[in-house]
C-alpha cells in the first residue's frame, strides 16, 4: 500500500494514528537537530519531521539528502505541531517519519513549483508536466473537470445523449481552414479534422437520436489569440422538433445551473438583444454588460455647426466614461494615441470634461457652446465628473472603434469584474455577410442555418437583410456559444448553397450526403455549441484558455513539449504518397 491518506487529509482528529502517505518533496527545512520537509500530492501538504531526538541518525541523513521533486513515501505517527500553520487545512499536524523509502529522484526542476514561480511562459510550457504540479494550473484542470461533470450531469437529466462522431472526416465549413490528414489506402485523398460535428448532428436528428450532445475536440486552422486555439473542445448540442425558444430555454438552463453549482450565482432570465441593437448599443455582438457606458449617436446634436469632422461622418458616436472628467491632458493624449494606433484605427477623439461643477469644457469648444455640449451629455447620460469621448466617421468601423476603446476604458477602471457574471442571448443575426474583399456573400454562422420565416424570398432581392435563427450565447464580453435553427428542407437547402455560390454539383460533391438524408423524413431541427474552454475560463474569472488546458499549443501553433508539428521520415511521406518538391527550404 503506498499510501493511507493523502496529503491534503490529516488533521488533528488523526493524532497519535500511523499513517503512510506518498508523494513528491516541495521543500526540506534543515536546522540541524530537526528536519522539516513539505510534502505534496495532489490535495496538499502535510508536513513530516524528522529529529535528533527521536530519529534514528541514519533516517535523519536520509532526510537531509532529499532533492526538490523526489518521489518519496513514508510512514510515521501523526502529531501535534508545535507552531501551527493556519494557512493550509493540514498546518496544525506534522507526521513525525519512522520510515522513509525514496521512489524516485529528480533532477532539479527548471523553475519553481509555487504558485508564484520563476519559469517563463516558454519553459513552463516544455515542462508542462511540472507547470500542472503547481496549484494555479492544477487547480484550473480541476475546475475544468467540475464544469464538465456538471455540463453531463445537466444534460443526461434532461435526457440527453452522448454519441461520438469520427474524427477524419471531409471539410465542413465553418469559416476556417481544415486541417487535413493523408489517406495512405486513398492515394492523393485527404481527409479533414471536423471543424465542428455539425453535419454529424443534423444526420443524427434525421437518424431519430432527438437529443444529442458530445464533448467534443474541433479543430481549426485559424489565428490563434487568448480565446482561441487550434484544438478546442465544443459542448455541442442537437435537438429535433424544436423551435428557436426551446433552445433558449435549455440553454439557459444549463448556463444558470452551471453559475449556480460552479460559481454559487443566482441569474434569473438573461437578457436578450437582436444583433442591431447590439452593435448599435456596444459596437460589438458580444457585448460585456456588466457595466454600462452605452453608445449615444449624436448625428442629430452633433453635426451642422461647421465642424466638418462631424459634418462628413456617417456616424457620430459618444460613451461617457465614469469618474474621469479628472484625467489630465497627458492622460486624454494617451487616450487619442491609443485610439489612433492601426490596431483601432480611429483618426482623432473629441472629448468633452462634464465637470463637477456642471461646466463642460472640450477638445471643440471652438464650434460648440456650453448648451450644445449639454445635449451630448444627456445623450450618454453622462454625470458630472464624466469624461465624453466622441468618434466619427463610417458607421461599422467607428462602431468598432468605439467598442475597442469602451473594453478598454472598462478595463482600466476596473468595471470587468471577473466573479460578476452578465450573460445575454444576442439573437436575430444576419443569415449573410457580405465579404468586402471578394463582393461574395457567406453564411455568418453556416450554411446550414435557416432563414427567419417568411425571409426566404428576400435571398433575391436583398440578401444582406435576411435574418437567420441563429443565436449566440454571450458572457462577459465573450462568445461562449453559437446555434441556430436548421434548414431541414431539401429544396431549401440547395437554394441556400446557390445563393453561397456554390453549383448544383458543387454543392452535391460537398453535401450530397445531407441532402440525400434530407429526402428520407428529416424533422425540423436545431441546436448550439458551446466552447467549452472559453466557458471554463471565464467562469474561472479569466479570459486565457491556454490556462485551462493541460496542453496547448502556443500562439505559433506549436506544442513545445513534443515538438510539433514537426518533419516526417521520407519513407512515411513515400508511403503516402506526399512529395515536398514544393516546399523551398529556406536558411
Ligand atoms: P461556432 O463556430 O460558433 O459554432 O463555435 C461554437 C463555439 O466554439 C467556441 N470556439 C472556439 N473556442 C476556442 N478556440 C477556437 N478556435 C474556437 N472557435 C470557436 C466559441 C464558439 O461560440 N457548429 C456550430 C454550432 C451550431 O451551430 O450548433 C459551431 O461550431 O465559444
Amino acid at each position: 500500500m503506498f499510501r493511507s491518506h493523502t496529503c491534503g487529509e490529516l488533521r488533528e482528529s488523526h493524532i497519535n494514528q500511523k499513517v503512510t502517505l506518498s508523494g513528491w518533496v516541495q521543500k526540506t527545512r534543515d536546522k540541524g537537530f530537526v528536519v522539516w520537509v513539505d510534502l505534496r500530492d495532489r490535495y496538499g501538504i502535510t508536513q513530516l519531521v524528522f529529529d535528533e531526538d527521536r530519529t534514528a541518525s541514519a533516517l535523519l541523513d536520509q532526510a537531509r539528502s532529499l532533492g526538490r521533486e523526489f518521489v518519496v513515501q513514508v510512514e510515521g505517527e501523526v502529531i501535534e505541531r508545535a507552531s501551527k500553520n493556519a494557512n493550509i487545512p493540514t498546518g496544525n499536524i506534522e507526521v513525525l517519519v519512522e520510515n522513509l523509502t525514496v521512489l524516485n529522484s529528480s533532477k532539479t526542476p527548471p523553475f519553481t513549483i509555487e504558485n508564484e514561480t520563476d519559469g517563463g511562459e516558454d519553459l513552463r510550457m516544455k515542462f508542462r508536466y511540472l507547470d500542472i504540479r503547481r496549484n494555479p494550473v492544477k487547480n484550473n484542470l480541476i475546475f475544468r473537470s467540475k464544469v464538465t461533470m456538471e455540463v453531463r450531469k445537466y444534460l443526461a437529466e434532461k435526457s440527453f445523449i452522448e454519441v461520438e462522431t469520427p474524427y477524419l472526416i471531409k471539410s465542413t465549413p465553418e469559416g476556417a481552414r481544415d486541417f487535413v490528414v493523408p489517406s495512405r489506402m486513398n492515394e492523393g485523398q485527404f481527409y479533414a479534422l471536423p471543424q465542428s460535428p455539425q453535419t454529424f448532428k443534423q444526420l443524427l436528428m434525421v437518424a431519430g437520436m432527438d437529443k444529442y450532445f458530445q464533448i467534443v475536440k474541433c479543430f481549426r486552422d485559424e489565428d490563434l489569440r487568448a480565446d482561441r486555439q487550434p484544438e478546442f473542445t465544443q459542448i455541442d448540442c442537437e435537438m429535433a422538433f424544436v423551435e428557436q425558444e426551446d433552445i433558449l430555454n435549455v440553454f439557459e438552463g444549463l448556463t444558470r445551473h452551471l453559475l449556480k453549482e460552479i460559481n454559487g450565482v443566482e441569474i434569473s432570465a438573461f437578457p436578450r438583444i437582436t444583433y442591431d441593437d447590439a452593435m448599435r448599443i456596444y459596437g460589438n455582438d458580444k457585448p460585456d454588460i456588466r457595466f454600462g457606458m452605452e453608445f449615444a449617436e449624436l448625428n442629430d446634436v452633433a453635426q451642422h455647426k461647421d465642424f466638418n469632422v462631424f459634418n462628413s461622418s456617417e456616424l457620430v458616436v459618444a460613451i461617457a466614461v465614469p469618474g474621469a472628467a479628472s484625467y489630465t491632458r497627458k492622460e486624454i493624449d494617451a487616450l487619442i494615441d491609443w485610439v489612433k494606433r492601426p490596431q483601432i484605427g480611429a483618426k482623432g477623439m473629441v472629448y468633452v470634461k462634464y465637470n463637477e461643477d456642471g461646466s463642460y469644457k472640450s477638445s471643440v469648444d471652438k464650434f460648440y457652446d456650453q448648451e450644445d455640449l449639454a445635449k451630448w451629455a444627456e445623450a450618454t447620460e453622462a454625470k458630472p465628473g464624466d469624461l465624453i469621448c466622441v468618434l466619427s466617421g463610417e458607421m461599422n468601423k467607428t462602431r468598432t472603434q468605439l467598442s475597442a476603446l469602451r473594453m478598454e476604458l472598462a478595463s482600466r477602471l476596473g468595471l470587468r469584474k471577473p466573479n460578476e457574471f452578465a450573460p445575454l442571448w444576442v439573437v436575430d443575426f444576419p443569415l449573410l455577410e457580405l465579404d468586402e474583399e471578394t463582393g461574395n456573400y457567406h453564411a455568418m454562422h453556416h450554411p446550414f442555418t435557416s432563414p427567419k420565416p417568411g425571409q426566404l424570398e428576400l435571398l433575391d432581392t436583398d440578401p444582406g437583410a435576411v435574418r437567420a435563427n441563429a443565436y449566440d450565447l454571450v458572457l462577459n464580453g465573450n462568445e461562449i456559444g453559437g446555434g441556430s435553427i436548421r434548414i431541414h428542407d431539401k429544396g431549401v437547402q440547395e437554394t441556400m448553397f446557390k445563393h453561397l455560390g456554390f453549383t448544383p454539383e458543387e454543392a452535391k460533391a460537398q453535401f450530397g450526403f445531407l441532402m440525400d438524408a434530407f429526402q428520407y423524413g428529416a424533422p425540423p431541427h436545431g441546436g448550439i455549441a458551446f466552447g467549452l474552454d472559453r466557458l471554463v475560463a471565464i467562469l474561472g474569472g479569466q479570459e486565457t484558455i491556454r490556462d485551462f488546458i493541460a496542453f496547448p499549443k502556443n500562439n505559433s501553433g506549436r506544442d513545445v513539449m513534443i515538438d510539433a508539428p514537426a518533419p516526417i521520415d521520407q519513407e512515411q511521406l513515400d508511403e503516402l504518397n506526399l512529395k515536398l518538391n514544393n516546399i523551398e527550404v529556406t536558411e
